[in-house]
């Protein structure tokens, strides 16, 4: 059966990747990725990836991360990045996958299948920690399956639901400018109206640097501001290893 993984665990052994080592997982709307991170957040295994299972449950969503676990490896610790609203642990929305998510506690059933301690968060946020510099006002949004933000100021994160917010004629952030819009209108609609978001957002936050991660930047045509820089999905997942920078290594 082809899973869609792109790839297997290193074969280097466990004695010689420095502990403790992260499971870097990102839940997508459309890809559920892994990797390995050593505690600098250096990957030590490449990215394995199975695809989302359609109307994407708790259920299926737990069983996808069981497989990628097994196959990446021994680890430490788990850290996830989640498409929806998280507060400690607990899942609140989840706009782009299944049913089911409404206060489902994913970080204590992961714990429990994954028998390692195990942060979840936002996936935009996760994915901003990853990138900012931690000075001044710095927003992050990511452009996938759906319109992710967040806005740091001074390297701490507010997260942010911009995508559910009204944008044009009456149409939300992710409706104009998540997947499904990139995909109906074309490329070319798509960075205008994404040309008039970004003055939107410069009017609104204000910003000293601004961000823009997710599968979809790579879409981006039109010429961006000199503080506005486009971040590689990579960091999705390395920003996981900042999920534990209060811990104890
Ligand atoms: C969700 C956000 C998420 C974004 C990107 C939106 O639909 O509401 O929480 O960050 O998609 O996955």
């Amino acid at each position: 059966m082809n899973t869609g993984r792109r790839a297997q665990a290193k074969p280097a052994g466990r004695a010689r990747e420095r502990s403790p080592l992260t499971l870097a997982v990102d839940i997508g709307g459309t890809g559920i990725k892994a990797e390995k991170l050593d505690p600098s957040g250096r990957p030590v295994t490449q990215r394995a990836k199975i695809p989302t299972p359609a109307k994407a449950t708790p259920k299926k969503v737990l069983s996808v991360i069981g497989k990628l676990a097994r196959e990446l490896g021994d680890f430490d610790r788990v850290s996830v990045g989640f498409p929806g609203v998280v507060k400690d642990g607990v899942i609140y929305t989840a706009a782009n996958l299944g049913d089911g998510w409404r206060n489902f506690p994913l970080e204590a059933e992961l714990k429990k299948r994954l028998e390692r301690p195990v942060r979840v968060a936002n996936d935009a946020d996760v994915q901003g920690l990853g990138c900012v510099n931690g000075s001044g006002v710095e927003l992050v949004i990511t452009l996938g399956t759906g319109f992710g933000s967040v806005i740091f100021v001074d390297g701490r994160p507010i997260h942010l639901e911009l995508g559910h917010h009204p944008f044009h004629k009456g149409k939300t952030y992710e409706d104009e400018l998540g997947v499904r819009a990139l995909k109906k209108k074309g490329r070319k609609k798509w960075n205008k109206l994404l040309g008039e978001a970004l003055d939107e957002l410069v009017r609104t936050f204000n910003f000293d640097r601004m961000y823009i991660g997710g599968g979809n930047a790579k879409a981006i045509t039109l010429k961006l501001p000199s503080n506005v820089r486009i971040v590689s999905n990579e960091q999705g997942l390395l920003g996981g290893i900042k999920l534990w920078k209060d811990a104890a290594e």
